[in-house]
Order: structure tokens, then sequence, then C-alpha cells
């Protein structure tokens, strides 16, 4: 979920945002304000002025990369950016609509009807907003597969009718009924779907991807689903509950946005915005805890099912939001498994869980904190992964030391250990167990001197490399005052991208290297400083990176959430980006979303053959064009009348076979 395109009740808690430095210097976003809203007119003339202002990437490449490839490791005709009511992909690619909002996952789930859902058929149909996506092969078929994806949050204006998105909370919270906040319940969380690809007679013209009807693995996991609580945080007593004295078990997962799969074919699922399910803002104060609960930005009352849900309203349950903001560990291969949170990898807005097996065998999970000012995380199991032996990986997430990443201006950074007893992280500081440190990470991390990031996104290591991608979205309450070498540009709207290179290529080193790969936005504006490579052409360029795939020829994708006709004059959607050689910093436009949505699950198939991409929130809108149910900016992907736009996951192949991009 974007900061910048949630729900209108959600937007004024962006104020309240934590660690925000109260911006020094607004002129410069003004400025760039101005001249996007003239964006047509001055285009031309700055063209020229652009690319001798902006910092040439072209003149860095020698520093930065020993590689001297010339060629474009992309083969695709790039599309024109641009924002319309449907998606678009390169020339010779189809695109197939997978799986929509309300379509059936569980075989006895009935058809879907918008006009008259409820929460029984929600909880047996493809969820809402759909995020990450995930491809566990079957069988080590690239043709034969489970799909794991997330279901982040709900529109309830695109949901229902009726819904005013300038209602105003109090209005809202009032009127909201009972099945209504069922029906969002069982719309949060993630579908486990069983895929294949039928092969036709001729491979070079393979089939379309269909889900299976009755796949014995197909599984929905919601807000209410029965988890486990395990590592250093488990049965700890901020945990405990009146309806869980254990402090062990768990209902549901909230907001899971980004997420990863582990070479062991389990899913990881990250929780994010976790602080707008609870209410209670009046009764903070009297809570234990109020200004750890504060520093997660707990309650923000964005959603309101503390009307009918003890357990979300502080008041009542002050530990239950402590519950959440976990990476949650789940099976897809046994659907009677129940998913654990794995609280060793502590408590935060997670992004996503990008991994890699370090040549040790040790496990390295890389996770964002994704709020301005938070942090870049790391998790380094105890245990290597077997990876003959998949039993033997089921707890290895509960051992291991959590670290957070310090940046510093010479281009070299470092990873704190965040371990109960050692440095500042002990009793004098309110930490009296490891419990303590994973549960309030966040300010753990503040005491180990972290620093404050771009609003961290999906994080992802390139196994060809061993580099590491880190997405910084945005942040537009970076002061002058608060720039730094990893942080560069002061109400930085249109975020960055670094690249981590982990010292002697060990991904548990407590050293590395870091340079900025690219400052996004767009280049024909000087004052935004964007780095593209000169050779990015108009439709090249982008803003807000979010997630990211490396690929299984090592090339790096960008998905977008945030561009839009105000921001970029550009949809969202998925960017091929160079990293090595004199082609560094160049990206191109593959794929674009409908109007109103953002891009995210990026995941290949092994064999490259297909390209699964979510788009999620199509049609939202903003403050300045609302856009509902009754009355939507778009009716994708199905364009019929009656029906709401529907977050869907588009599965893209290359027309007569081959892989992408190739
Ligand atoms: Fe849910 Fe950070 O995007
Ligand atoms: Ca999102
Ligand atoms: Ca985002
Ligand atoms: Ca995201």
């Amino acid at each position: 979920m974007s900061n910048n395109e949630l729900p209108n009740s959600v937007l004024a808690e962006n104020a309240e945002d934590i660690g925000s430095n109260p911006s020094g210097n607004p002129t410069m976003g003004d400025i760039i304000a101005s001249r996007l809203s003239r964006r047509d007119v001055m285009r031309g003339a700055l063209a020229v002025t652009a690319v001798s202002a902006a910092v040439s990437p072209a003149a860095l490449l020698a520093a930065c990369s020993g590689e001297t490839t010339t060629t474009p490791s992309f083969s695709f005709a790039e599309i024109s950016a641009g924002i319309d009511e449907t998606h678009h992909v390169a020339s010779g690619y189809d695109t197939d609509i997978l799986i929509r909002w309300g379509d059936k996952v569980l075989a006895d789930a009935p058809a879907f009807d918008p006009a008259k859902q409820t929460s029984d058929a929600q909880a047996r149909q493809f969820g809402y907003n759909n995020d990450f996506i995930g491809f566990i092969p079957l069988d080590g078929s690239s043709d034969h597969g489970l799909l794991v994806v997330n279901h982040e949050y709900t529109n309830a204006e695109l949901m229902r009718a009726g819904v005013d998105p300038k209602a105003g909370k109090a209005v809202a919270f009032d009127k909201i009924t009972a099945d209504e906040i069922a029906i969002e319940m069982m719309a949060h969380g993630g579908s486990v779907i069983e895929i294949r690809r039928e092969k036709a007679g001729d491979v070079k013209t393979r089939g379309k991807w269909a889900v299976v009807a009755d796949s014995k693995y197909a599984r929905r996991i919601t807000a209410e689903t029965e988890m486990r609580i395990s590592g250093p945080a488990a049965g700890h007593e901020r945990m405990m509950t009146k309806a869980d004295p254990t402090g062990l078990a768990v209902h549901g997962m909230l907001n899971n946005c980004a997420g990863a799969t582990t070479p062991w074919g389990t899913w990881l699922t990250c929780e994010e915005n976790i602080n707008g399910y609870f209410w209670g803002k009046g009764a903070l104060n009297k809570v234990a805890d109020a200004a750890s609960f504060k520093r997660y930005g707990i309650p923000a009352e964005w959603y309101y099912w503390a009307k009918v849900h003890d357990r979300f309203d502080m008041s009542k349950e002050p530990n239950e939001a402590n519950r959440f903001g976990w990476v949650v560990e789940i099976d897809p291969l046994d659907p009677a498994s129940v998913p654990v949170k794995r609280t060793a990898l502590g408590r935060f807005k997670h992004e996503g869980a990008g991994n890699i097996v370090n040549r040790d065998g040790r496990f390295v999970v890389y996770q964002g904190d994704d709020e301005r000012f938070e942090y870049v995380y790391r998790f380094v199991t105890r245990r290597p992964v077997d990876m003959d032996n998949r039993a033997n990986n089921k707890d290895i997430l509960d051992e291991g030391t959590l670290y957070v990443a310090r940046f510093d201006a010479d281009g070299t950074g470092v990873w704190l250990p965040l371990e109960y007893a050692q440095g500042p992280l002990t009793a004098a500081s309110g930490f009296r167990n490891q419990g303590d440190v994973v549960i309030h990470a966040r300010i753990a991390a503040d005491l180990l001197g972290a620093t404050k990031m771009d609003r961290p996104e999906d994080i992802e290591a390139n196994p060809k490399t061993g580099k590491v991608y880190v997405m910084l979205t945005n942040n537009s309450k970076r002061s002058t005052a608060a720039v730094d070498a990893a942080n560069p540009r002061a109400d930085n709207r249109f975020g960055h991208i670094i690249e981590i290179t982990p010292d002697g290529g060990d991904h548990t080193a407590r050293t590395f290297a870091w340079e900025v790969l690219v400052q996004c936005g767009d280049p024909g504006l000087a004052e935004v400083g964007a780095t593209f490579n000169p050779r990015t052409t108009s439709s090249g360029w982008f803003g807000m990176p979010d997630n990211c795939a490396v690929d299984a020829m090592g090339r790096l994708w960008v998905a977008t959430d945030g561009n839009s006709a105000a921001t970029t004059g550009r949809a969202d959607g998925i960017w091929a980006m160079e990293t090595k050689g004199e082609e560094r910093g160049t990206s191109k436009l593959f794929f674009r979303c409908p109007v109103g949505a953002e891009m995210c699950g990026p995941c290949f198939t092994p064999d490259l053959e297909t390209f699964f991409v979510a788009v999620q929130h199509p049609g939202e809108g903003d403050d300045k064009e609302p856009s509902t149910f009754d009355k939507p900016i778009t009716r994708w992907p199905d364009f019929k009348s009656g029906m709401p736009p529907r977050p869907a996951v588009v599965a893209i192949t290359k027309r007569g076979g081959g892989k992408i991009a190739m």
C-alpha cells in the first residue's frame, strides 16, 4: 500500500508519520509540482538542459562496474508511458487475466456477484488487492505449480455501493455493518491456488495458464485464520491477550504486502501497515507501552473492525497490536498447516522478505520497513538450510540474528545486530529479553544508530552477481538538513534504488559497500535530480520504485507504486532496469497498469517463459478524482456495467513461446 494512495480516510494519517522531520525546504517540492503541471509545455525546452544538468550515470560507470557490456540485456520493444483505463504490454506478448477478486479459490465457492457479496462467499473466493505473488513449482515444472498471493488491504469504496470516500471516519464507522466488516476481513490475507499451463501439441504454441478447479492445495488465509506465534516473542507477556493468555496463538494476518518464497517451498508473507486496523486513540495514554505503540503509529483507525471486534480496540485489548507486524511463514504444500508468525525477524511495517542462501548455507532475509525514515534490516539464520531434507528447515527461521543497516557517507555500511544485552539493548533502555527487542525492533534500531531511509520497500538479492537491490520509494518529508549520502535528495518525491555489495560476497558479513543505482523521476526536469542513464527514453523513466524481481538471467525488474497523472504523468508499471556496463541505469517500460492501480508481485516462472504481475487497486481514486463502486474511473478488467474494477493477477507470455525479454 502506498502512503500516497491510501483511501481518503487514511490520507490524514500521513501527517502523523513517525520520525518525520518537519521539512525545512518546501520550496523544492513546490517548484517540481508546478513544473509537472506544465509538463507538456516544458518538456521540449527542458530536454536539452536536463541531460547536462543531471549527474551523468555514464560518467560514473567506470568507477562502479568492472563490466564493459555494451549490449542491452533486455530484448523487447518499449511501450509508451501514459495512462488510460486498461493495461498495456510490449508488443509480441500476451496478457491473460489468471484470477480476479471474487473468482473461485475453493471449489465450493459461489459465483461472484459484487452486488450480493457475503462473507461466506468471500472466504472461498480470491481476496482483494493482490500484492505479492510467489510461484512454487510442482514436480520441478515451470508449467505447473502453486501460486501464493497476498491480499493486502480492501477498498470499501470500490467493493460495495454507497460508500462515500469523503464522508469521514465518524460517518463511516457509524454506517458500516457487521456483515460488511466480515467481508472486508475475509478479503484480506492470502490465497493458494494450483495453476497449470496446458501444453498444446506444438511446443511453440503452448497453452494458456488456468487455475486447477478442484485442487487439494487450494486455500484461503484471512484475517481470522488461526496462526501460531514462534521465536523470541512467543509466549511473551506483551503478546498475551484475554483470548490468548498463552501469547502463542493469534487469529489472522493483516496488510500483507510483499513477501517471498523459500528454497524449501514455503511462503513468507509480510505484514505491513498494521497500525490502520487498531482503534482507540482516546484511550492510548491510559495504555501501558503507549510510547512504543506511538512509535509504530498505533492506533491509526483506518478500518472500522473495532466496531464489532474488541481485539482491535486498544482500550479493551492493547496487546493485540503487538501480535501483528510480523513475517508469516506458510507451507502451501500442506493445506492443513498452521501459518506461523516468525518473530525472530522483527516487528515493523514489513514490505518483503527477499532472500538468498549464503555460500555457507545459512539463510539470509533482507527486509524493508516501509515508512518514511525507517530502516533496512537483515536476518541471518543460525543453522544452514538443508536442501535435501525439507523437514529440517521447518523452524530454521526461529533462530538467528536480526540486523539493521547503517549506511556511511564513504559508501560503506555496517549491519548492526539487534541482540538483547548487546550495546544499548539492556534493561536500562527497557529491554529485558530478546522478545522485547523483536517486538520493539524499531526502538532497538533507533538506539543502534541505524540510517533513516526514504521508505524501504522491496529488497532483492541477485544470486548471479551477489548484489542486493533496495527500493526506496519516496520521502517528501526529508528536509535539506536531513539529507545524507544514502538518501541524497530533500523532498524526495520519486525515490531511488540502492545497490549493496556484501563484503567478500558474503551475505552474512558485517560490512558492505553501497551506491545509488539510480535517483528516480523525470530526467527532463533538472530540479528533480534524476540520474537515469541518458539512454533512457521519455517512456523509460519512472518514479516510486516499490516491488522488484531478479529473473533467472540475473536481470532486475522494477514495479512502481505512485505514478499517476498528477505525479509523473504516467501509470505505474514494470520497468526493466539495466545494472551492468554502459547500459547501467537505463530502464525500459515493459508493462503498464490501468488507471488508479499500482504494480505488485513481479514473479517469473523458473524457465523465464511466464511473468506474473499483480494489478492492485485498479480504479483507486484520489481527492481530485474520487472513484467509487457506483462510478469508478475504470472497470478493468471486465469492462461490464455494474461490475467494479477488480484487482487481478495477469500472466504475461511471449506470443509463440520463448523467454521473456530474450
Ligand atoms: Fe504495501 Fe510498501 O507497499
Ligand atoms: Ca500495495
Ligand atoms: Ca509503495
Ligand atoms: Ca509495495
